[in-house]
């Protein structure tokens, strides 16, 4: 029987088995694209393999049977460099949109394409609880907000970008229209306190956030209302009604407010700290000489913060909206809001700061007009809707599905589950390493009832072809062209159905990316 050595530890196993297999006996991870338990190896992706320290050389684990005495590392240096740079080819023939253009320029990542396709099937309580999650106050916002979202939408391209605000507006007036509005899950209290200072809509996020994650929190603001700035804004953009409606709404049990104090002074401001875990300090935009008064460090544009944490220069104080960054968006004081209390909530368990690292995320840059055409093929034509009630009135039923059928769904399918997105993470990747101008064009293959092939992400495994070629398929999946050019396809080109034929299940579940996809939306979740 061949003893082998992984990572320093031995292990004995039968003759023929694969350094993979025998690495995952020890419980040791190896990524691997193209290979499949069940499928006929194939050795293609190469992202595999690890290091024989006896020959000093790397090999495809997947494929390679051990033998007796070999040393095998599988995650020192040179093998994780040897992963990055196929990971680093792969990626720059890559051609995908992990996340949609939308939802990355929201500054609060409110999951756009998730909230439109509920409205779209008329899942109106589960499209409001998507924008709330992030916005906290959608119908607020969507009375005001100058949408980024709706300038980085796809479909500005094609005639003119969703109505993302007036669709939000719509699910969270619906919602306030109901006998209960909802309300989330809040944790249990920890027994930790923080002070928000500020009601306006950054303090209001960070306390709701606080609250959610299980903290007690106090508000405290110098007027008489919660709100802040949103009382000022002209009532034929936001009615005193339509902003008081939301606020009550928003519960959030043993969230003490305390009125009329104002914190202007470098003492209160130490005391509050003293007198609570951390400090929110969010009183909306404040003079040079107002700043001045309290003692802290300022920047060009403000009160100077972490900008992963806005934790401040002194130790516990965080600081939030236009104090940070005066005469902002109230989406992005809602945004600081939740980045500040993510950041204490992560201080508080001992996580430390929140990671500088972002997901990767696979972008097509400018799209053809002929690729537009291709999102256009799963989207409705008409162009954008206007209330008939006018803007301040808001949609209807009709008006709000209609436009939402015209969203293209251009985030990925596979946002969570994809391999290639998981390891280009693990391993830090990144498309710009050997990138070019040329790049496939973006195709979508539609004719499946249930499947989407979308040739641009598929990274050739060959995973497919095998498994179709196994389930004795007449027709398959197969290589098509040789060399540079060569790709994956229905055979014949004779469409997807035909080509997968009852292998369909099989092959969406194997493909390591979105290439080979449910049409159905429901995974698409939260990447
Ligand atoms: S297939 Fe994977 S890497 Fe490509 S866009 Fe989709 S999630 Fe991103
Ligand atoms: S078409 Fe839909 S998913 Fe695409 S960018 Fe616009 S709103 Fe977002
Ligand atoms: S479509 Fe087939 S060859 Fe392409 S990535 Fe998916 S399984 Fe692999
Ligand atoms: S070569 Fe081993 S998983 Fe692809």
């Amino acid at each position: 029987v061949p003893r082998i050595v992984i990572n320093g530890r031995e292990i004995d196993v039968p003759p023929g088995t694969t350094v993979l297999d025998a690495a995952e006996r020890l419980g040791i991870g190896i990524p691997a694209l193209c290979h499949r338990q069940g499928v006929q190896p194939f050795t293609s992706c190469m992202v595999c393999v690890v290091r024989d320290r006896n020959m000093h050389r790397l090999l495809p684990s997947c494929t390679h049977p051990v033998q007796d005495g070999m040393d095998i590392e599988t995650d020192s240096e040179e093998v994780r460099d040897a992963r990055r740079a196929t990971m680093n080819l792969l990626l720059s023939e890559h051609v995908g949109d992990c996340g949609a253009p939308c939802r990355r320029v929201c500054p609060a990542r409110m999951n756009v394409p998730q909230l439109i396709r509920l409205v779209a099937e008329g899942r109106l309580g589960e499209a409001h609880r998507t924008a709330k999650t992030d916005l906290v106050l959608p119908g607020i916002i969507g009375r005001i907000c100058p949408a980024p979202c709706e300038k980085g939408c796809r479909r500005a391209a094609h005639d003119s970008g969703l109505a993302i605000g007036l669709l939000h507006r719509y699910t969270a007036d619906i919602d306030l229209s109901s006998p209960s509005p909802w309300t989330p899950g809040f944790a249990p209290l920890t027994g930790k306190r923080v002070a928000v200072i500020g009601a306006g809509p950054a303090g209001l996020a960070a306390a709701w956030h606080l609250r959610r994650l299980g903290i007690s929190v106090s508000v405290f603001d110098a007027g008489t209302a919660a709100g802040g700035k949103l009382r000022a804004i002209p009532p034929e953009r936001l009615s005193l009604e339509a902003l008081d409606q939301e606020l009550q709404a928003l519960v959030m049990p043993d969230v003490e407010f305390h009125f009329g104090v104002r914190i202007a002074t470098y003492d209160t401001l130490r005391e509050m700290r003293a007198a609570h875990d951390a400090v929110v300090f969010a009183p909306g935009q404040l003079e040079a000489a107002e700043l001045e008064a309290l003692g802290l460090p300022r920047s060009e544009r403000g009160m100077s913060a972490d900008f992963q944490t806005l934790e401040t220069p002194i130790e516990g104080i965080y600081a939030a909206g236009d104090v940070v960054n005066a005469a902002r968006m109230a989406v992005r004081a809602v945004a600081d809001g939740q980045l500040a209390a993510r950041a204490i909530h992560r201080r508080f368990t001992g996580e430390g700061p929140p990671p500088r690292y972002k997901r990767f995320d696979s972008r097509i840059r400018r799209l053809e007009p002929s690729e537009i055409a291709v999102f256009m093929s799963e989207a409705d034509p008409r162009g954008r809707v206007s209330p008939a009630r006018g803007s301040e009135g808001g949609f209807s039923d009709d008006e709000a599905r209609a436009e939402a059928s015209r969203c293209m769904g251009c985030d990925c399918r596979k946002a969570l589950s994809c391999k290639l997105r998981l390891y280009a993470d693990e391993y830090g990747a990144s498309a710009a390493v050997f990138a070019s101008e040329e790049r496939v064009a973006v195709s979508k293959l539609l004719d499946h009832p249930e499947v989407v092939f979308e040739p641009g992400k598929c990274i050739k495994c060959g995973l497919c072809v095998r498994i179709c070629a196994q389930a004795g398929e007449p027709l398959g999946m197969t290589f098509l062209g040789r060399g540079y050019d060569m790709r994956v396809g229905p055979s014949f080109d004779d469409g997807v159905a035909k080509g997968l034929g009852k292998a369909a299940a099989a092959c969406v579940e194997a493909c390591p990316t979105a290439a080979l996809a449910w049409k159905k939306w429901e995974e698409r979740g939260d990447g």
